[in-house]
């Protein structure tokens, strides 16, 4: 076939690819421990499993309106008044399968061939493949661990041009754990007094925060209207499989983004909205639960890694991520990752799989369980204790 140009601008999500051969070793008979996928191990809540049944049952199994249903984003207006102080318009809200669709989708809707966006590198791959894919300018700006994964207020501003579009934010972060804090957006927020960006505001993981309270550019004077609200039911109510998320950006835009449904997915699944209906307005306990258990998963992983040897870990935020620096080792970030795999049995991601910028590092998704963590720790311990004797005796 012959593919046309914008194929080869598609990047893609190294963690599918990564998982897919962690799964060829088990097939022959290897034993792996998985801290490569970004998928809670949870199991959705049961009264939201029941509600989708109940929804089947009760024949909400047609096509819906391509924003979503009423009833759902009404609901998801309240959550977002109720969890940011942000008032809402329903009208507001385009539901989606996933939250994946809404970068997809805003770029699309506002990058032109030549406009410039500035995304966090290292980074969730995504944006800077859409980007690319759009026709527009990726524009890396670096986080850095010594900011604890945040980034220098200084360098956004000089990366800033007449053709900067769109800023993709993302707290808190992926790869990373780092969230952004309110004098950071407060920055961010001024300098969008003096530049016409709109920004892409990606808060998929906006409950999973250990340290402060979670933050929204939107909740800044005159920047409602300015950003698309990226969030979802993936992370937040382990839902990763059912395909639920949402963006809420001013009315026009979301007219134009519901457009972009009718042309590719026509709607969201219908029972699966009824579902986050129930996902929203139910009992927040296992959420809860589950937010808590990540929490002391954090302390356990980042604790083991600063015990590894040539590793050292800053303490992550939110999500479920760590991002160790892996410098000490004298392994570059993919021959490391490939290692951790094929010989320790540890599936992990390269920092390189996040950009340039992740080079030095890895990605361990810890929404594993605790004796899991365990095991991994020790077998990376075994492995680079092992490789780092050897060394220092050749
Ligand atoms: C930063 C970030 N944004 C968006 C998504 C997409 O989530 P969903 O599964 O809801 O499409 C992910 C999933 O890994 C993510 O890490």
């Amino acid at each position: 076939m012959d593919l046309a140009a914008r194929m080869s601008r598609l990047g893609t999500e190294t963690a599918f690819e990564v998982l897919a051969r962690a799964q060829a070793l088990e097939a022959q008979g290897r034993s792996v421990v998985h801290l490569e996928i970004g998928e809670p191990d949870f199991d959705t809540p049961v009264h939201i499993r029941e509600a989708a049944i109940e929804a089947l049952q009760s024949g909400w199994t047609h096509y819906g309106p391509s924003a979503g249903l009423r009833e759902l984003r009404e609901a998801i207006a309240r959550d977002v008044e109720k969890r940011r102080g942000l008032y809402v318009d329903p009208a507001q809200v385009v539901v989606t399968p996933g939250g994946k669709p809404i970068l997809f989708y805003t770029m699309l809707a506002l990058l032109e061939e030549g406009d410039e966006a500035i995304y966090p590198n290292p980074g969730f791959p995504i944006y800077e493949s859409m980007i690319d894919f759009v026709g527009a300018k990726a524009v890396p700006l670096r986080l850095r661990e010594e900011r604890n994964w945040s980034f220098d207020v200084d360098e956004i501003a000089s990366l800033i041009t007449p053709r900067t579009k769109l800023i993709v934010l993302n707290s808190p972060h992926n790869p990373t754990g780092g969230t952004l804090d309110r004098p950071t957006l407060a920055a961010i927020a001024a300098l969008a007094e003096k530049h016409p960006f709109s920004i892409l505001s990606d808060e998929i993981y906006s409950r999973m925060v250990y340290e402060g309270v979670h933050e929204s550019i939107a909740t800044f004077p005159g920047l409602k209207d300015r950003t698309i609200l990226l969030d979802g039911f993936s992370k937040t109510y382990a839902m990763t499989g059912w395909r639920l998320g949402y963006g809420v950006m001013e009315k026009s835009l979301a007219t134009h983004v519901a457009r972009l449904m009718t042309n590719s997915n026509s709607c969201t699944n219908s029972f699966v909205q009824k579902a986050g209906v129930a996902a929203l307005e139910g009992p927040q306990d296992d959420a809860e639960a589950m937010i808590a258990e990540f929490g002391r998963r954090r302390e356990k992983i980042v604790a083991g890694l600063n015990a590894l040897p040539g590793v050292t870990c800053t303490k992550p935020t939110g999500a479920f991520y760590a991002f160790p620096n892996i410098t000490g080792t004298g392994y570059a970030s993919a021959d490391l990752a490939r290692a951790m795999l094929d010989e320790a049995g540890v599936a992990v991601l390269s920092g390189t799989a996040f950009g340039k910028y992740g080079e030095g590092y890895l990605r361990l998704s810890y929404a594993n369980s605790i004796p899991n963590l365990e095991k991994a720790l020790e077998r990376m311990g075994t492995w680079l204790e092992e490789k780092l004797r050897t060394r220092v005796r050749s």
